[in-house]
């Protein structure tokens, strides 16, 4: 019977990526137990990108991996000639997987004539076909209401808690926000590392001058205490710097960073390594290659996160249990 035989079909899982970050799609890859599709993609000689899969993923879930990392805009045209290549090659769903999304941070107008850079990297993925969208730690939670369709937001912290925890003595431990506007996940921090103190560093900017920031001082109690600064990315160093700097002429004891994305533009592995920080910790939602790297870096791999997210979507299952159990 025909009806039988409908009910027969299953979708394959389909894990591709593009060029910018392959060492994690095949870390996902393997902790879910697949190949990953082979694509080929290639630059013509005036820099247009190129992509095809090799096979077919008709009737495939597919889950499109690409990091935006640098040179950014060429890795996000990529991700968006992929999504729009599964749309016509008539894959069944199609999940953009943006480990870190570019032009997150560009998530509001600050001032008049701006664009909202973070909405148009959205509208774009969801024009050219994406039907959900995978992240982790965006800049700010409402950009999920940006793409218009299912968004997986995914955190990075347990993993940073559970490493962090092992390196701190979380007796005397007080978490440290490096702006105001982290206070509530630095507050997350605070209750998952045992419930000490809270402090933040009073951080100004001159909106006119990208990647510059001052750090005044830091308000709260962070003398003779093991100071854990968190971060949602880590670009020139200039915010993780200046706060380890003012938490030390504070009075604490040790500063350990913990932020989700290593972008480290430019001065940033200098910055850091000598900025008196006793360790920083970051994921691999990006690729760090050996030139950045320092001694006090440590990279924690974010694959089994986003592996595990990817197979609770492929089987409709809770990409919510997998933060604090809610279902
Ligand atoms: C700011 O809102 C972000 O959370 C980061 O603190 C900032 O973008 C880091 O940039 P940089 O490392 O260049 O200071």
């Amino acid at each position: 019977m025909p009806t039988t035989a409908l009910r027969q079909i299953q979708r394959p899982l389909v894990v591709a990526s593009g060029r910018a970050h392959p060492e994690l799609a095949q870390d996902v890859a393997k902790e879910l137990g697949v190949d990953l599709l082979p694509v080929s993609a290639y630059d013509f000689a005036n820099t247009e990108t190129y992509v095809r899969f090799s096979e077919s993923i008709r009737g495939a879930d597919i889950f499109l991996l690409q990091s935006h990392t640098a040179p950014i805009n060429q890795w996000i045209m990529e991700h968006l000639l992929m999504v729009d290549a599964a749309k016509r090659a008539s894959a069944h769903t199609i999940t953009a997987v943006a480990p870190f999304l570019g032009y997150a941070r560009q998530d509001k107008k600050g001032r008049g004539r701006e664009p909202i850079s973070a909405r148009l990297m959205t509208d774009m993925l969801r024009t050219a076909g994406a039907d959900r969208l995978m992240s982790v730690d965006l800049h700010t939670a409402q950009i999920q209401g940006f793409f218009d369709g299912p968004v997986d937001h995914l955190w990075a912290m347990p993993i940073l808690v559970d490493y962090v925890r092992t390196r701190v003595d979380v007796e005397n431990v007080t978490v440290v926000s490096p702006d105001a506007g982290r206070i509530r996940v630095a507050e997350i921090w605070a209750s998952k590392l045992g419930g000490g103190p809270l402090a933040f560093v009073h951080k100004t900017r001159d909106v006119t001058r990208p990647n510059q920031a001052v750090a005044n001082r830091v308000v709260g109690d962070v003398e003779g205490k093991d100071c854990v600064l968190v971060d949602d990315l880590i670009d020139t160093g200039g915010t993780i710097a200046e706060a380890v700097k003012v938490i030390m002429a504070a009075g604490a004891r040790s500063v350990t960073v913990a932020a989700t994305h290593g972008v480290l533009s430019g001065p940033a592995p200098q910055r850091l390594a000598d900025c008196g920080a006793t360790e920083i910790v970051v994921t691999d939602t990006l690729p760090i290659e050996a030139s950045k790297r320092f001694d006090s870096l440590t990279v924690l791999s974010i694959a089994p996160l986003i592996a595990t997210a990817i197979k609770e979507v492929f089987t409709d299952g809770s990409v919510t249990s997998l933060f604090d159990g809610n279902a």
